[in-house]
């Protein structure tokens, strides 16, 4: 199963709204960006633009987002028509290298996990490189390749649920199970080791290649949340990538 996000843009666009999406990635990702202002901002595999949107309303000078996915890139220009912030989406795969090193950073949530193979990933990072001005950062929320060591972690009550082949092999595939409200659905990404991430970026041209584990932000309103972010941060089913182009 390819996961074909024409099928399923508007099911993601709900599943944004699963709490860990704000706790966790959106706010572990802004975190680590830090200051945004005057820096001209690439959204790889954008979506429907949910970074792309945050990183103009956190500052960015200007934002372009790109994305494979005709769908996915509609419903984004269909909120930029709504709510105007000035942010270009294009039609495009990241793999495709451009002759314009135009960014001072580029950042992607869920991009690197639909690398099936060494070299699709090596493709993926040369056109990030290909991007960004020399000096130019990239930072990426990506699955975690740990998973499989992490055998009783459970995620149902953070609204998903993830299920591995026997033993980690380059190309596995990992599938996501979403639930929504009344319906689910399915996300596929693929298993590469960590080792092969950091030798594709170094490949591509990037050095500082550093790796994070996510944190949760405080609850906006002060409340206790107890154990219930453990699971989750104890068997991090993502991690953070970033590298800096030389
Ligand atoms: C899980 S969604 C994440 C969307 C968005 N980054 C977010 O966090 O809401 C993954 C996206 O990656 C896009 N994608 C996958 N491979 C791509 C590629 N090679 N180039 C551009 N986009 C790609 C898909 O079309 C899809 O929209």
């Amino acid at each position: 199963m390819t996961t074909d996000y024409n099928v399923i843009a508007e099911q993601y666009k709900q599943c944004k709204e699963h709490p860990w999406r704000a706790r966790i990635e959106t706010y572990s990702i802004m975190k680590r960006l830090g200051n945004l202002e005057g820096k001209k901002v690439l959204d790889v595999a954008c979506g429907e633009g949910f970074y792309a949107r945050k990183l103009r309303q956190c500052g960015a000078c200007e934002v372009v987002g790109i994305d494979r996915s005709e769908a996915m890139i509609r419903l984004a220009l269909d909120q930029e028509s709504r709510h105007p912030l000035g942010i270009a989406y294009r039609v495009e795969d990241a793999r495709t290298e451009s002759a314009r090193q135009e960014f001072d950073l580029a950042v992607s949530a869920w991009l690197l996990v639909y690398a099936r193979s060494q070299d699709e990933l090596l493709a993926m990072c040369r056109g990030l490189a290909s991007r960004l001005k020399p000096g130019g950062r990239f930072l990426t929320f990506t699955g975690n390749p740990d998973l499989y060591a992490f055998t009783h972690a459970d995620y149902r009550k953070y609204g998903f649920s993830i299920t591995l082949t026997d033993c980690a092999y380059e190309g596995a595939p990992i599938v996501w199970t979403v639930y929504l409200d009344d319906s689910s659905f399915e996300i596929e990404n693929y298993y590469l080791p960590m080792e092969a991430y950091e030798t594709a970026f170094i490949e591509a041209g990037f050095h500082d290649f550093e790796v994070h584990v996510p944190e949760v932000s405080p609850h906006p309103q002060g409340v206790d949340d107890g154990t219930f972010w453990s699971d989750y941060l104890a068997h991090p089913p993502a991690v953070l990538i970033e590298c800096v182009k030389k």
